[in-house]
């Protein structure tokens, strides 16, 4: 332990079971000296295991769903009474598409639920750091990360409307990272991280076979929930403060392998 996060206040957004890449984040910003509250849509808090984590990061959880505007007020609210004082950081951990969940295929997308899928994964980003704002919920110098996946710049079948929502991510990032930039030195950063086994991860059809081509392709091997766990806590440390408006890939060298020697054994 290295005390990178001492007398820093985190929010975190997305933890529901021991597998999420919130959860192990978390636990990293939890040793690292961070103080911490926990977030999650109130059904994933009744069927999650987040008290768990809660005991074990002594953090107090408050119920939001992302797409609601009061729940977001409330929990901005709280977290600032909580804290004593404003947040240092932010990780917005969630995703989820009903036509993903329901096996709609590409060519028969239900359009309420992409409205929805985009809402939850993509235009939430927007909505934390629009409530953040008006509510002047953040210090100078904080850090707020998303998590992408690189079907946001490649195609991959069965990742379907959630590739739209990844680009809204990406995209929010940008613009949201140049205005929070010029009037607070806010960072705001995407994390691209590779396949990982948790239960939005294993939703998508084929995950086992995406998991296992990624793993062969990535020179280092693909990325774990641990191993993005301690990119996050260099992106809310001070030791990232210039680093804004990004897409950050972390995933064993994916993205720049055309075709590995693995890949090529396959086939002979
Ligand atoms: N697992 C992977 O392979 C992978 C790869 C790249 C990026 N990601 C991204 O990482 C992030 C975290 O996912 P994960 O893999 O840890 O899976 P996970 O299922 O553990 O986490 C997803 C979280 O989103 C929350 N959520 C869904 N709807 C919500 C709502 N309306 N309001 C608030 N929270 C809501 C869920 O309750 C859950 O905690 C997601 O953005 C995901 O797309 C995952």
């Amino acid at each position: 332990m290295n005390n990178l996060l001492a007398n820093k206040n985190g929010l975190i957004f997305g933890a529901l079971d021991e597998n999420s890449i919130a959860w192990k984040v978390a636990e990293k910003c939890h040793q690292e000296g961070a103080n911490l509250i926990l977030t999650n849509a109130p059904i994933a808090l009744r069927m999650g295991k987040i008290d768990v984590l809660s005991r074990k990061c002594k953090s107090e959880v408050i119920p939001a769903d992302v797409t609601s505007l009061d729940d977001l007020e409330n929990l901005f609210t709280k977290s600032k009474e909580i804290f004593d004082g404003k947040i240092d950081f932010i990780l917005h951990s969630v995703g989820m598409s009903p036509n993903v969940r329901k096996n709609r295929n590409y060519g028969d997308l239900n359009y309420d639920w992409f409205l929805k899928t985009l809402d939850i994964s993509g235009i939430s980003f927007h909505k934390i750091m629009q409530v953040n704002e008006k509510l002047d919920s953040m210090n100078e110098w904080g850090s707020i990360v998303g998590l992408s996946y690189i079907a946001a710049q490649k195609t991959f079948p069965f990742y379907s409307d959630m590739a739209e929502a990844k680009s809204v991510l990406e995209s929010v990032t940008r613009s949201y990272g140049y205005r929070l930039g010029k009037m607070k030195n806010i960072r705001v950063n995407t994390i691209s991280q590779s396949p990982t086994k948790t239960t939005a991860g294993k939703g998508i059809k084929a995950f086992e076979s995406f998991y296992k081509f990624a793993d062969k392709m990535s020179p280092l091997g693909n990325a774990s929930a641990e191993d993005c766990a301690n990119y996050c806590v260099f992106l809310f440390s001070d030791l990232s403060r210039k680093i804004t408006m990004q897409n950050l890939y972390h995933d064993g060298g994916f993205s720049n392998t055309g075709i590995s020697e693995e890949i090529i054994d396959n086939f002979n």
